[in-house]
């Protein structure tokens, strides 16, 4: 009965994953997903999370018990905190929903279905480009979605002129994301200047906010610095949606650890929260309990944030170090053009400028796994690989 399905097409990032592990060239270098990896090349266990981990087997009282369809409220309370600050009035006013969810992805599917179902708009803008998987999660929650202007190739900057014009043109009430910091593939942020303008043609087209917060953290090294779009916009005063995820900034990829807050009226804050609750119970009943209570441990606990602010700035730092030491090597190897781009780029990545062609010839020949946009996960390079990348960039450029 299924013989007509179609075979579906290769995931835009995750594929890349699956063509490194195949590879049998010693130099290959995966650096297609957005994952830290230490300057050894292995996955980082941070210590506030060993620490947290060893608190929770020592505790006999731990079980396996279901958690509530919100999952843990405090775990709830504490993320929304984190993105929003102890000073936010739309936190003390009552009017924020928070549930726990599967990382980003699943905080923007909830996000998505809660949409669907009791919002007066179907439209998604997204910016172009944007992580590959928001287009996927908003048509299956059968939403549209349609591109405003974000990046322009020829300063390898923000178009900001166009970003403002497409969302001054957009239909009144339209939905729009917004990546909270460390942009997704680019690399590239607004200013707080900038900020405020693209909240002004927000305000003015009476948009509803979708921030996409996947790097607190990771961008400034700076928890606060890094969310103050957020709470730029939450200040306003306007309803709107955040996804949070602690896949990169604790190291918790595969726990799926996320947060969805709503924020609307003071009147509507329990009714929305029972929905997002409803919502959830009817795609996975009530989230996973390990990973949440990891990240409750270290955020409830004053001498563990301290740790981990600090063990964040050192994966920002390593970075920052990265896009220093591909910049160098691309210098001394004679890589044709600039590459500035690579310093000044924020957060895990780096939008090269590849085409896909040279993409092609990088992954064929050089065996380096990236996304076809061109987008190289600097958190997965290390100085040792510095050159042999630089290397494979020029030869790719060149021919
Ligand atoms: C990425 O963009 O590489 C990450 O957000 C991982 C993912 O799920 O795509």
């Amino acid at each position: 009965v299924f013989s007509d399905v179609p075979k579906a097409p290769p995931d835009a990032i995750l594929s890349a994953s699956e063509g490194f592990e195949a590879s049998t060239n010693p130099n290959k270098l995966n650096l297609g997903v957005g994952a830290y990896r230490t300057e050894e090349g292995k996955p980082l266990v941070l210590g506030v999370v060993k620490e947290a981990k060893r608190r929770i087997l020592a505790d006999a009282s731990q079980d396996h018990e279901y958690l509530i369809m919100g999952g843990i409220p405090e775990f709830c309370k504490l993320s929304a905190l984190l993105a929003f600050g102890a000073d936010s009035k739309a936190l003390q006013e009552g009017r924020a929903a928070t549930i726990q969810c599967l990382s980003g992805t699943g905080s923007l599917r909830v996000g998505g279905e809660f949409l669907a179902r009791f919002y007066s708009h179907k439209l998604v803008l997204t910016p172009t480009p944007s992580w590959a998987n928001h287009k996927n999660i908003f048509e299956r929650c059968g939403l549209q979605t349609q591109g405003y202007r974000y990046y322009l190739p020829a300063t390898r900057g923000l178009d900001y002129e166009g970003l403002i014009a497409d969302l001054q043109a957009a239909p009144e009430g339209a939905v729009v994301i917004l990546h909270a910091c460390a942009h997704n593939p680019t690399g590239v942020d607004p200013t707080p200047e900038q900020w405020r303008g693209i909240l002004q043609a927000v305000q003015s087209r009476r948009l509803l906010p979708f921030f996409d917060s996947a790097y607190q953290g990771f961008a400034s090294g700076d928890l606060e610095r890094d969310a103050a779009s957020i709470r730029m916009f939450a200040d306003a005063g306007l309803e709107m949606l955040l996804a949070q995820s602690y896949a990169k900034n604790m190291g918790l990829y595969g726990e799926r650890v996320g947060a969805l807050t709503v924020i609307s009226s003071d009147a509507a804050a329990k009714k929305v929260e029972s929905q997002l609750m409803a919502t959830a119970r009817a795609m996975y009943s009530n989230p996973p309990k390990f990973g949440a209570l990891l990240v409750t441990i270290i955020l409830s606990d004053p001498e563990l944030l301290a740790q981990w602010k600090v063990e964040l700035k050192g994966m920002a730092d390593r970075i920052h170090t990265m896009r220093r030491m591909l910049f160098d090597a691309l210098q001394e190897v004679g890589a044709p053009g600039s590459w500035n781009h690579v310093l000044e780029q924020i957060g895990m990545f780096s939008y090269t400028g590849l085409t896909e062609a040279q993409v092609e010839n990088m992954t064929t020949k050089w065996s380096v796994f990236m996304t076809r946009d061109g987008r190289i996960s600097m958190a997965g390079l290390s100085g040792t690989k510095c050159k042999y990348l630089a290397e494979a960039i020029k030869d790719s450029v060149e021919n």
